[in-house]
């Protein structure tokens, strides 16, 4: 059993707006605070996660079969293995409690596995979790998901753990990422409740950061608009998304 966090964390906030059962009072409480600094998140979390399981099962459908997740949350509500289900998947976050909670979460399942993992240094996830649950690594196109994860990093961190991942996976591998616009921008409560480790950023500007990942003809677009199904989600353009390829 996961022990109780003094902390709230973004992902098991996420976990309560997606109507998931793992996250604490720490994190409700926080996540409460924040909807009443910038307003209603359930819709925009579902809408980011929606989008996140269209890039899965895209790669998918382009014969991805390894997936390794940065900053990967709860692996839960439609994340990567429930979406690619034959997939093997290895989810890797810092935050301890998130990673014990992951674990409880998997144990027993044979082609998804949770470990520490950071992005800004991904050459220091631990070989056997690589060995167990990427089978296709330093052989075979890996699905890089790098979701929820690039507002921690400044621009010079992430672009330096883009180009590290970049080195570290084989030609064909597709990178799914997805970065804050300037949302908050107009909630000054709200952002500051995010801390000064938060980045938003312009759109226009994130590509520059890809350094030597190919942007697809998708482009960098708010995430409701990347291949919708159907009609978009009618949500702010708080997150955009795309698609990159080695
Ligand atoms: C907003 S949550 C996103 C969770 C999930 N990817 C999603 O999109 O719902 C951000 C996660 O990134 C993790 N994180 C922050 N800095 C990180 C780093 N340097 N490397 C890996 N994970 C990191 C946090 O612990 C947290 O679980």
């Amino acid at each position: 059993m996961t022990e109780t966090p003094l902390a709230p964390s973004t992902a098991r906030m996420i976990d309560y707006w997606l109507g998931g059962r793992h996250h604490f009072p720490v994190d409700i409480a926080a996540a409460t605070a924040f909807e009443g600094a910038y307003g209603p998140c359930a819709a925009i979390f579902r809408s980011l996660r929606d989008f996140s399981g269209r890039v899965v099962s895209h790669l998918e459908a382009q014969g991805i079969e390894n997936f390794l997740v940065f900053g990967a949350g709860v692996p839960t509500q439609g994340n990567v293995h429930e979406v690619a289900a034959s997939a093997h998947v290895l989810y890797t976050d810092i935050d301890p409690v998130t990673i014990a909670l992951g674990q409880e979460i998997l144990a027993g399942h044979d082609r998804a596995g949770y470990a520490f993992g950071d992005a800004t240094a991904p050459d220091g996830i631990d070989p056997a979790a690589i060995a167990s649950f990427l089978p296709g690594w330093g052989r075979e196109p890996i699905g890089v998901v790098f979701l929820g994860l690039a507002a921690f990093l400044d621009d010079p961190t992430l672009a330096r753990a883009l180009d590290q991942l970049h080195r570290a996976v084989p030609a064909g591998s597709m990178l799914a990422f997805d970065f804050d616009g300037q949302e908050l921008a107009d909630h000054p409560a709200a952002l500051a409740m995010m801390g000064e480790g938060f980045h938003m950023r312009d759109p226009a500007g994130f590509p520059a950061l890809l350094g030597n990942w190919r942007l697809t003809v998708d482009g960098a677009v708010p995430v409701a608009r990347w291949r919708p199904d159907g009609e978009p989600a009618d949500v702010p353009d708080a997150f955009y998304g795309g698609l990159a390829l080695k």
